[in-house]
């Protein structure tokens, strides 16, 4: 008989990664939710009752050494596999790069960039022994091209989006397909749970006034968002697909943008995204 196929996902308690949880349970795979605080599994804990669904739920937090080496240890123990990682936990941080604290850059880098080094880390003895699997990286349109006062997050995308495409050769003997997914506006809590540096909160800030400018065209495209199941979407393609692509992007914002950046002389692309930004 054969099993479903074994998929662990962090951040899996709101937005992107609840949605992939339900959509890969509802199509055959088995998740492993994992979340940094168990107590926000209430909504997901109801869904998987009541459509009986195959997730089962583990605390990871990626910042952790011990929490991620313990989570992939109890998968493998009760699943005996893990067929596809999703990197999905992630936080926007916003600032000017002269107003954000090294302390909040190293933060940003932490959970964004390290968190994913640590977990794919922890599971590739795994996929290694199987010589199969699938690691997705949930980066940005912002891990291709930046915006300003998001520096850190935009680095922290950048960053993972070189390892990941350094990752997909090293792992291509073993038969380990590296996938990232670029995401544009997505409807999720991102904007609201993202973090405002400190420095950036002060009234007499230098940059206010170019701040609420560009603050306003941003929130103005949010509107536009496309829902997490897209996303979900999109990862199952990738997933399922024999020979999948490196870069998937996601939402018609996405798909205009890049290769708008992509095939626009830079001094061009510049003076469009500033009129877009408003400044
Ligand atoms: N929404 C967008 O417009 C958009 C666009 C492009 C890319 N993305 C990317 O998509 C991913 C998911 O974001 P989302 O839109 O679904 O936002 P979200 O609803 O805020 O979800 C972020 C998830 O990451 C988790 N997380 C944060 N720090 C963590 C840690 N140290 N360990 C484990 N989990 C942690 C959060 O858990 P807590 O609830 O405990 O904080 C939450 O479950 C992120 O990587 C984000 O950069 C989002």
């Amino acid at each position: 008989m054969r099993m479903n196929p074994i998929a662990l996902i962090t951040g899996s308690n709101s937005g992107i990664g609840f949605a992939t949880a339900v959509y890969l349970a509802r199509r055959g795979y088995t998740v492993w939710a994992t979340m940094r605080n168990l107590h926000k599994a209430e909504k997901l804990r109801q869904i998987i009752e009541s459509e009986k669904l195959p997730i089962e739920i583990a605390q990871l937090d990626v910042r952790e050494d011990s929490s991620v080496k313990q989570a992939v240890a109890q998968i493998v123990q009760k699943s005996g596999r893990i067929d596809v990682l999703i990197n999905n936990a992630g936080y926007g941080l916003r600032g000017a790069v002269e107003e954000v604290s090294l302390d909040e850059w190293k933060e940003q880098f932490e959970t964004n960039f390290f968190g994913a080094i640590r977990v794919i880390q922890a599971v590739l003895p795994q996929m290694r022994a199987q010589h199969s699997g699938a690691i997705v990286n949930i980066s940005s349109v912002l891990g291709r091209l930046a915006i300003p006062f998001s520096g850190p997050y935009v680095s922290s995308k950048f960053a993972l989006e070189g390892m990941t495409e350094a990752l997909r050769y090293e792992l291509a003997p073993w038969n380990i397909k590296v996938i990232l997914i670029e995401p544009g506006f997505i409807a999720t809590r991102f904007q609201e749970n993202a973090q405002l540096a400190h420095g950036a909160q002060r009234q007499d800030s230098p940059y206010a006034i170019f701040k609420r400018a560009s603050g306003r065209r941003v929130q103005s495209n949010i509107s536009r968002a496309a829902p997490p199941e897209r996303v979900a979407e999109t990862i199952y393609r990738a997933i399922t697909h024999p020979n999948p692509k490196l870069r998937y992007p996601v939402g018609r914002d996405a798909r205009f943008v890049l290769p708008l950046r992509r095939f626009s002389p830079e001094g061009l692309f510049e003076r469009i995204l500033m009129k877009q930004l408003g400044l």
